[in-house]
This record gives structure tokens, sequence and C-alpha cells, in this order.
């Protein structure tokens, strides 16, 4: 979708929105797929719900993007715009044993910059791609690590209340990849309180994860990390290898070598591919094991 109308495009100005007019999604996730839409860039929280007013007044839908790590975007010219935080300078302050972290800071980059605090408990999470505010949506979780148990407070942009609102921990429910935050919450800033450890003794557990990740996962391919949710007391991974589907395709979306759950985009796949692979892997885990497979992925359908 173009912002054609000038009207808009001196209004977006005027809140200090940076647009990048004919963005390419495929550059801005991790997979490597999606189509062209104009991206907007924000620089100010508190200009949020005028820019949303606007685009509503105007008729522009639009969707927000956080690190682009576990998204599958349509193919084509996308029937919405994309909002995007812009990076603050710095995105992570610490003070005792809390981290007061942007929504768009890099999620590994805040691992290793608390750990240098002598701040831990995150160190499963190194490796996970993303922004932290991605992080926080879908309670992100490596090996024994999930996001949410370490949030004290969440500044949020919600769309049911058109305001910006600051949520404490104790008012949001994390579970196995997912929270209580509404589809159209927008993710600006955590407060995470962190147990103090020596940052050796962190560093220690960063490369114990990092090196179990590497063993386990392929980390040097387009991928969304796991495409679907584990079920309950299941493993998806095993279940697609043990159907011996390793390597399956269409076109040049596969299922990992490594790693059943990963699906990769070996070359130039189309979100087409990606979600027809899906659908026959869902299909056949259906027949063998009677278990409905649930996305991990979060999908953008044009
Ligand atoms: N397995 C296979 N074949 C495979 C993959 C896995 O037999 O191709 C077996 C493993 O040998 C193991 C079991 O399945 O016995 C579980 O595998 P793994 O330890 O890799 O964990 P997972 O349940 O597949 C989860 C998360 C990962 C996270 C790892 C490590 C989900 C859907 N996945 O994977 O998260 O990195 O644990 O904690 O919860 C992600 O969310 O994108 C993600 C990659």
């Amino acid at each position: 979708m173009r912002i054609d109308d000038p009207r808009v495009a001196s209004a977006l100005t005027e809140l200090g929105v940076e647009v990048q007019p004919g963005a390419s999604l495929a550059e801005k996730t991790s997979l490597g797929i999606g189509g062209t839409t104009d991206l907007l860039r924000i620089t100010r929280h508190e200009t949020i719900p005028d820019l949303l007013n606007r685009l509503e007044r105007y008729g522009i839908a639009h969707k927000f993007l956080g690190g682009g790590s576990n998204l599958l975007v349509a193919d084509g010219e996308l029937p919405f715009v994309v909002l995007q935080l812009a990076q603050p300078e710095p995105d992570v302050v610490i003070q005792g044993n809390f981290a007061i972290v942007d929504a768009a800071a890099d999620l590994g980059r805040m691992v290793t910059l608390c750990a240098k605090h002598n701040l831990g408990g995150l160190e499963g999470l190194i490796g996970v791609p993303g922004t932290v505010g991605g992080a926080l949506r879908m309670n992100a979780g490596a090996y024994g690590t999930q996001v949410g148990s370490y949030v004290r407070e969440v500044k949020v942009y919600r769309e049911a209340t058109r305001s910006l609102e600051t949520l404490r921990g104790e008012q949001i429910c994390f579970e196995y990849r997912h929270t209580s935050f509404a589809p159209d919450d927008m993710m600006l800033a955590v407060k995470l309180e962190l147990p103090s450890r020596p940052y050796q003794e962190i560093l220690q557990g960063i490369r114990l994860c990092n090196e179990k990740r590497r063993a386990s996962q392929p980390l040097g391919q387009k991928s969304a990390g796991c495409i679907f949710k584990n079920p309950p007391g299941g493993s998806t991974g095993r279940m697609i290898d043990q159907l011996g589907l390793k390597g399956h395709s269409f076109g040049d979306a596969r299922v990992s070598d490594r790693h059943a759950n990963f699906f990769v985009n070996a070359g130039k796949a189309s979100a087409a591919d990606m979600l027809e692979l899906m659908a026959d892997v869902r299909g056949r885990i259906q027949q063998a094991y009677g278990v409905t497979l649930e996305n991990e992925v979060v999908v953008w359908n044009a």
C-alpha cells in the first residue's frame, strides 16, 4: 500500500514519522519472504495515538512490525502499511536490579548488556533473534528461560483505549508462547527485574546455550525459528522428523535437515510455497498422530 495523498504525507512528517516508500518486507524478515509496502518508522511513542487516528481517518490499514524474526508475510503489494519503532539511544537503561528496555532493542544485545552489569536470568534467550518487543508479545523462551518471568512493567499502546498505558507484571498473563496482550496492542518498553550474578557465571551459561543451539538448529539459514508450537507434552520437531520429512519441500520452502520444526527458505521461497509446506506437514501430522499443530510463526496474509 502506498501513501500518495500529500495531506497524509505532511501529517506523518509533522509527527516525526520517517517513511520508507515501497519497502521490501523480505528484507525485514528473517525468513527473507514478503511483499512490499510503505514502512513508517515511529520516532516518538507519544505520537502513536495521533498517528493511528489519522491513519484510520484516511482509511489506511496498518500492522506493527517488531524484529521480523517470527513472521511470514504474504507476497506482492500488501494492502496495509507497516509501522515500526525506531531504535532510541540508549535502548537499555540499568537501575540496580532493573533493566528498562525499549521494545525496539535487539534481544540478544539486551541479554549481553545486562550480563555486563552482573544481571542474569536471561541466558537461555541468547541466540533468539528479534526485538525485545517481539519476545515480550510471544513470551519467547528457550532452555528453561521465559522472558515473562522477569517482567515487572510494560508500556504499551492499547488500540482498545487508544492510549499509552503502563501495565504491572501481575496484570499480564504469560504462558507458553502466549500472553494476554491483545493482538493489536503495541509493545513500547519493558521494565525487567533480574537476579544479580557474577558476569563470568552468566557468560558460562550464555556459552552453553549457544553451543546447544548451534548443535541442534540451522542457525545460518533463513528461518522464523520453530514454525509450529509444541503440543502439550509433545515435540513437534520429533514428530515431523519421525515421519521422515526432513528435506521435504515446496519450491524453495524446505523442512530443515537439522531441526524438523524449522522450515527454511533455501533460495527464493515465496509465502505461498511456505504456506503450502506448512499445510502439507500439518495434514500429515494430523493423520499420523491425531494432533493439530498450531502456528508459532505469525502469518500476515494479504
Ligand atoms: N528432535 C528430533 N528431531 C528434530 C528436532 C528435535 O528428534 O528434528 C527431538 C530432540 O532430539 C529432542 C526433542 O525433539 O529430544 C526436542 O527438541 P529440542 O530440544 O530441539 O526442543 P524443541 O521443543 O524442538 C523448543 C523451542 C525452541 C527452543 C528450544 C530450546 C518450541 C516450539 N521450540 O524446541 O524455540 O529454542 O526448545 O529450548 O517451543 C522457537 O520458539 O522458535 C524455538 C526455536
